[in-house]
């Protein structure tokens, strides 16, 4: 694994020679925030020796890297989910291979189910926590020394401090921003509607096809996490529970602007 990370660090270094310091992993349907970004190179992920290769409608497919917010920032435009057949240490290999660049902060977004009956369509959620016992955990095998602990700590998956400060920029900015579980499944279903109240007695606040594993191996490596949800749909309804891909999408388009408000500022302040 250390040898292939090697191999595709090298090659974006040999295309791009600036160390970016904030990985950035986005979402289904959030992926316009890279207009965001100076973009100084991007790289098709199929370029990259041993990348994995995106496949799901609304994820492009490439490494964006460039300066947001005066920082050295890689973007991930289109991220790699278990529904679409990789394995779990495929999914995280593009978080390792940022790690190798020199990223000291991932942060994450996701379109995700709402289960807290608080919630409504638009509503962006940090995320304090996770389950993620319905997913294949991808330190599962044998331990690589170099990326971390054989059994890591998980009490801080992800950052307070970078929860606190992000709570403070939607506060000071009137951005509505909830807080909660996220709950990962491995689609490509969405859940039925037994399923989405088992999550919310599972007692889970949101629920969604990615971001877990990507945290826990970023975790693995020391590397604090912050990760926004946005709300597409809402699994606990009385009405018939018809959820589409394309729903989804929308939703995230329209919620966007505040998540890269909040992503932005964030990154101002590292
Ligand atoms: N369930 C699982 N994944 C999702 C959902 C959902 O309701 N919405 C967006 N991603």
């Amino acid at each position: 694994m250390i040898l292939k990370i090697n191999e595709a660090v090298a090659f974006i270094r040999s295309q791009y020679n600036e160390q970016p310091v904030v990985g950035i992993v986005l979402g289904s349907g959030l992926g316009s925030f890279t207009s965001e970004i100076s973009i100084e190179k991007e790289i098709p992920y199929s370029a990259i020796p041993h990348f994995p290769v995106s496949t799901v409608e609304g994820h492009s497919g490439k490494l964006i890297l460039g300066e947001l917010s005066g920082k050295k920032v890689i973007a991930m435009a289109g991220r790699f989910h278990y529904y679409e057949g990789y394995a779990a240490n495929e999914i995280v290999f593009p978080i390792r291979v940022m790690k190798y660049l020199g990223i000291k902060t991932l942060l994450l977004s996701n379109a995700a189910g709402g289960v807290n009956t608080d919630y409504k369509v638009g509503d962006i959620m940090i995320i304090s926590d996770h389950i993620s016992q319905f997913t294949p955990n991808p330190l599962i095998g044998k331990n690589e020394k170099e990326f971390g602990p054989r059994f890591p700590d998980m009490s801080e998956a992800y950052s307070k401090a970078l929860i606190q400060k992000a709570r403070a920029i939607a506060a000071a900015k009137g951005i509505d921003i909830k807080q909660g579980v996220y709950v990962s499944v491995t689609g490509p279903t969405f859940e039925t509607r037994a399923e989405y109240k088992m999550i919310q007695v599972l007692g889970g606040d949101a629920v969604g096809m990615s971001t877990v594993q990507e945290v826990i191996a970023a975790n693995h490596m020391q590397i604090p996490c912050f990760a926004i949800s946005v709300i597409t749909d809402v699994g606990i309804r009385e009405e018939e529970n018809v959820i589409t891909h394309e729903e989804v999408l929308e939703a995230a388009k329209h919620a966007e602007p505040k998540l890269t408000h909040i992503f932005k500022e964030l990154i101002a302040g590292l």
